[in-house]
């Protein structure tokens, strides 16, 4: 076994264990985005944020979910479509892939988490598929698919170039790729604003509240590793159409007003009109300073060169 091997094994190992955690406590949002309420998990403090007449919890709390499942995103993919999504982890974007039709295909190298999915679908009653591969040994056919997706995976690749080359050869001519990525880590001076919510709220939080088990995770090994050629590496194998770019930095800020309030759903709301604001004003003035970027697009007729940004 190689090095870069058994760092995919390390990484696969520790996201099992993180949807494990999760699963264990009942929270099935990352299996299942369609879950009306889902306990939150925060810091190791479980609550459930019901937001009653106020909507839905991701309505407000984050935008870029809201982008994902819109009519111009998911809504735009067709029926009976053939999808893969690479880095699925505990399944949801696969599982509403194949809920929206598409014949879908999950690949991780978290075997537990695929296997939790696996059951978790069937359970549904939805026919999604899951792989237990490394992004850099996937037996993708030629012309395979009409559809990659990835959220949030990407940038834990190992030699993303390769990995997208194959995805380029495993899609068809006028396949789509649909991706929500990490485009840098937290920005330095703007991250100490996020750094200061957490030393103020934490505390007086956890003075109310017990924490259940554990209570935080470390990053993932690999969580940094091929943010620096995300971008680059995505526009050589494909057109990008449209992107957005989101800046996540305040999303703790509802959730810390909704429990310093005493779980009152308007404080949750306000706090999330309050820090998406922030972040949209962050997206206008300082776009580079974003962490996150949704990319919608096409092949490119052959991979070449792109420009980064
Ligand atoms: C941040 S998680 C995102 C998972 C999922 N897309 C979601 O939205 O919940 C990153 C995922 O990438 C997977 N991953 C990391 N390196 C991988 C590789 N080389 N091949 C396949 N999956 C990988 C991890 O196991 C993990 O499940």
């Amino acid at each position: 076994m190689n090095d870069a091997e058994r760092r995919m094994l390390a990484d696969g190992q520790y996201w099992s264990g993180f949807y494990n955690y999760y699963d264990d406590l009942g929270y099935r949002y990352f299996q299942d985005s369609r879950l009306e309420v889902a306990p939150l998990i925060f810091h190791g403090i479980l609550q459930t944020v019901r937001l009653g007449r106020w909507g839905r919890y991701e309505h407000w709390h984050e935008p870029h979910y809201r982008d994902f499942f819109s009519d111009e995103v998911l809504g735009a993919i067709p029926r009976g479509c053939s999808a893969i999504e690479l880095g699925c982890g505990a399944g949801w974007l696969t599982l509403e892939l194949a809920r929206r039709g598409a014949s879908a295909v999950g690949q991780d190298t978290a075997l537990e988490a695929l296997v939790r999915a696996k059951h978790y679908a069937m359970a549904q009653g939805v026919d999604a598929e899951y792989v237990h591969a490394s992004s850099l040994s996937l037996p993708l056919a030629p012309g395979a698919f009409d559809l990659f997706a990835g959220f949030q995976a990407l940038h834990h690749f190992e030699d993303l170039p390769s990995v997208l080359a194959c995805v380029h050869e495993a899609l068809r001519p006028e396949g789509r790729i649909v991706i929500f990525e990490h485009r840098r880590l937290r920005p330095p001076k703007l991250g100490k604003l996020a750094v200061a919510l957490d030393r103020l709220c934490l505390p007086l939080i956890k003075r109310r509240y017990r924490p259940t088990g554990r209570t935080d995770w470390q990053a993932s090994p690999n969580e940094d590793r091929a943010i620096a050629e995300m971008d680059q590496a995505l526009r050589a194998a494909f057109r990008v159409e449209r992107q957005k770019d989101y800046s996540l930095l305040l999303q703790a800020l509802p959730v810390y007003a909704y429990f310093l309030a005493g779980e009152r759903p308007l404080a949750f709301v306000a706090g999330s009109m309050l820090s998406n604001a922030f972040d949209r004003l962050v997206a206008a003035l300082l776009p580079d300073r974003c962490e996150h970027r949704l990319y919608v697009g096409g092949r490119r007729a052959s991979p070449g060169n792109s420009t980064a940004t």
